[in-house]
């Protein structure tokens, strides 16, 4: 096992290789992508996705053992393994569109591999999968006429971007499943002695092929269906005067439960959650299971709502209309430390303030340039801003939807002064002083917890 090779060089197979690479000093990783301005930015000082610590990774590995091409048919001929890394999106046509993944990216890829290889391969499923994906992923590579024998294992990622580079150096585990067969554990071994490396054997766990397809789907449906849960209370706590951190805190003390994502806010986003969720949905009614498919959809539907009641509440507070007000939005990436916006709530918020015929300030330490794209060719009155004050000058309201650091660390009296009074500051993420900003002079909206107001 010499020449290891990763196909789509996005946020996770960029991130995932280059710590490979810096922790397998003797293996030559190569990341390949159908994307070449992708791979330009791999190879140049300015990367395609911000993450803390990956400029380092990369700047130490790049050129000594890590390499980003495009040349794909060189790359898989040389590989020994092959991470497959490819976007799995849900469909947006035909049958399954709204639910199923669309794997045809997966499937070109496999092509790819039996129409270039020249020797046998491990092809490891790094991309989110429906569960059983690896037998259609066997049938098509095994369809080839070189009479190639390949080892398919599922390997999937549990990183979190923004804690991507920590989470791949030091995860709570490695999952690998492949085929309960002689070759099969022969390919479990290879894979979990990279890992083993740099991570504990005891936290490298090999399952059957089904099992690990399924686990990463659950996984990201328990953590969503936590966030869902917490921001169905969190309606219930502004009703009656309950405090959701305290109700949070005190249950989350119960080691049964336990402390971790149980915060509070506008809802959750990104690439992974809702597009998984809904490919779980999708198999469970496939498998002639609506109950249990109409259990998980409710988890999007909660996260919906509440995107929709934040907005509600501004309108209420802000005297039932925002029309041709000035609203600063702190924050457009899905969630603090990335520049991705892929399914960030403070897209949905956007466009609902805009519907209501609102004019945005949106600022991002990060994320504008994706936020222009999102944005692009919405009707409105948007403005990008790089400063948070200029953001917030002469606007009526504050709508913090992105729980930056940085937005912890401003001098509110000085926003307060220079906005429109009564100046509001909606908190979607909890993480402002609340107290203080009312001293100040606001009227504070955090979610789940009293309002403070002048009124
Ligand atoms: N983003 C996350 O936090 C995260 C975490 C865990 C798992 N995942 C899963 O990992 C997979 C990849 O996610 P991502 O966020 O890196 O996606 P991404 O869109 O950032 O990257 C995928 C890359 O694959 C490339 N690609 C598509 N078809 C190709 C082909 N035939 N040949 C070569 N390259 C091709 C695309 O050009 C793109 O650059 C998905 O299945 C996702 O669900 C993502």
């Amino acid at each position: 096992m010499k020449n290891i090779l990763c196909i789509g060089a996005g946020y996770v197979g960029g991130p995932t290789m280059a710590v490979i690479a810096d922790r397998c000093p003797d293996l030559t990783v190569t990341v390949v992508d159908i994307n070449a301005v992708r791979i330009a930015a791999w190879n140049s000082d300015e990367l395609p996705i911000y993450e803390p610590g990956l400029d380092e990774v990369v700047k130490r590995c790049r050129g000594r053992n890590l390499f980003y091409s495009t040349d794909i048919p060189k790359a898989i001929r040389e590989a020994d393994l092959i991470f497959v890394s490819v976007n799995t999106p849900t469909k947006t046509f035909g049958a399954g569109a709204g639910k199923a993944a669309d794997l045809q990216y997966l499937e070109k890829t496999a092509r790819s591999i039996i129409e270039h290889a020249e020797s046998d391969k491990i092809v490891v499923e790094k991309s989110t999968l429906p569960v059983r994906t690896a037998q259609a992923m066997s049938r098509i590579l095994h369809s080839n006429t070189k009479n190639l024998k390949f080892q398919i294992l599922s390997n999937p990622e549990f990183l979190a971007e923004g804690t991507a580079i920590r989470d791949l150096e030091n995860p709570d585990r490695v999952l690998i499943g492949g085929m309960e067969t002689p070759e099969g554990q022969g390919a479990i071994e290879a894979l979990a002695s990279i890992y083993a490396r740099w991570v504990p054997r005891e936290r490298i766990i090999t399952t059957n092929l089904w099992s690990s397809e399924l686990t990463k789907l659950v996984s990201n449906a328990l953590l969503a269906q936590r966030v869902s849960s917490v921001n169905s209370i969190s309606a219930l706590c502004e009703k009656t005067e309950a405090n959701i951190d305290e109700v949070t805190g005190a249950a989350g003390k119960d080691s049964r439960i336990g402390p971790k994502f149980l915060k509070a806010s506008i809802g959750f986003g990104g690439s992974c959650f809702k597009k998984d969720i809904l490919n779980l949905v999708y198999l469970c009614g496939h498998y002639g299971l609506p109950e249990v498919a109409d259990y998980w959809e409710q988890v999007i539907k909660m996260n919906d709502f509440q995107a929709r009641r934040f907005v509600g509440n501004m309108l209420a507070a802000m005297f039932n209309t925002v029309a041709d007000k000035k609203i600063a939005i702190f924050g457009f990436a899905f969630k603090a430390d990335t520049g991705d916006t892929r399914e960030s709530p403070a897209c949905a918020v956007c466009l609902q303030l805009l519907e209501e015929h609102a004019r945005l300030n949106i600022h991002d330490p990060k994320a504008l340039g994706n936020a222009k794209l999102d944005l692009e060719g919405v009707a409105g009155d948007i403005s990008y801003l790089e400063d948070p004050y200029e953001a917030a000058k002469g606007v009526h309201a504050i709508a913090v939807v992105t729980e930056w650091k940085s937005f912890r660390e401003l001098d509110y009296q000085r926003i307060y002064d220079s906005m429109e009074k009564p100046a509001f500051l909606f908190d979607g993420r909890n993480i402002l002083d609340h107290k203080m900003l009312f001293e100040i002079g606001f009227n504070v909206y955090p979610i789940g917890k009293r309002k403070l107001t002048h009124f």
